[in-house]
């Protein structure tokens, strides 16, 4: 895999959703650099397609369209690249939010479907948390197998829909597969799809992190990959 802008790193460990934004515009040069950002964003899986436009939100506010052909691996594809933006956003000081609620103008986009958006613009407080203390997450016993490996540190602070934090990583030798656990009513209904958005996120973090070891990570979708009951895999990582 292209490495990912080890500039990111940081910013997993201080990010936060902004849900509130003030009346100023995203400054023209963040705005630019975003632009020249986007068609830079590494994919996991270079076979899937996934394109993004950025569109006016409310107020002063802005939003990334996402989309990705309509298959769970092609959403995780497109999650994993749009983490990235939203990495990228609040190490420029530019609050950001995944948000499942904002519709895209348009369903889709040179075939293929509309994902979710990213909203981003100037935080009214501050777009970022100042301590690690300040997230809210299970501990990595909870959501691996291998809580040492260099890789969970970073998952477990992942943004997910409603923090539910559906992931589980099976560490072998110099592997990472990572399942997602399967959800209730709600997840297999109006919330389909939005799991597959929460293990692109992890995955990315995963990768950042395990980059920053000095390793090179790689993504591929095992067909021999072992069932884990009560969760679906989804994508194995080997550095
Ligand atoms: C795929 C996805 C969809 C989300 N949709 C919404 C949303 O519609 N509204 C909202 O307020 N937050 C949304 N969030 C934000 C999560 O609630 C938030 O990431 C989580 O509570 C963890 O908080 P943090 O991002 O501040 O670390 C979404 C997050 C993800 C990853």
């Amino acid at each position: 895999m292209t490495p990912l802008n080890p500039l990111l790193y940081p910013a997993i460990f201080f990010r936060k959703s902004t849900r509130s934004y003030g009346d100023s515009a995203v400054p023209e040069g963040k705005l630019d650099a975003l632009k020249t950002f986007i068609p830079g964003a590494v994919p996991l899986l270079p076979g899937k397609k996934a394109a993004f436009d950025i569109h006016p939100h409310k107020g002063a506010a802005m939003k990334i369209a996402a989309y990705a052909e309509n298959d769970a691996a092609s959403f995780i594809n497109m999650a994993f690249m749009l983490q990235q933006m939203d990495l990228f956003l609040q190490a420029n000081g530019v609050g950001a939010l995944w948000s499942a609620m904002t519709r895209a103008a348009e369903k889709q986009r040179q075939g293929l479907a509309f994902g979710i958006c990213l909203i981003f613009g100037m935080a009214k407080e501050s777009p970022v948390r100042s301590d690690i203390s300040q997230f809210n997450r299970k501990q990595p016993a909870d959501i691996a197998n291998e809580p040492g490996n260099p890789a969970i540190a970073a998952v477990r602070l992942a943004p997910s829909a409603r923090n539910r934090q559906p992931w589980y990583l099976m560490c072998g030798k110099n592997t990472i597969g990572f399942y997602c656990k399967k959800g209730g009513f709600l997840d297999n209904t109006l919330l389909k799809g939005l799991n597959w958005f929460d293990m692109g996120i992890a995955i990315c973090h995963a990768v950042l992190a395990l980059q920053k070891e000095g390793l090179t990570p790689n993504a591929s979708v095992k067909t021999d990959a072992p069932d884990k009951e009560g969760f679906t895999y989804c994508v194995s990582v080997q550095y």
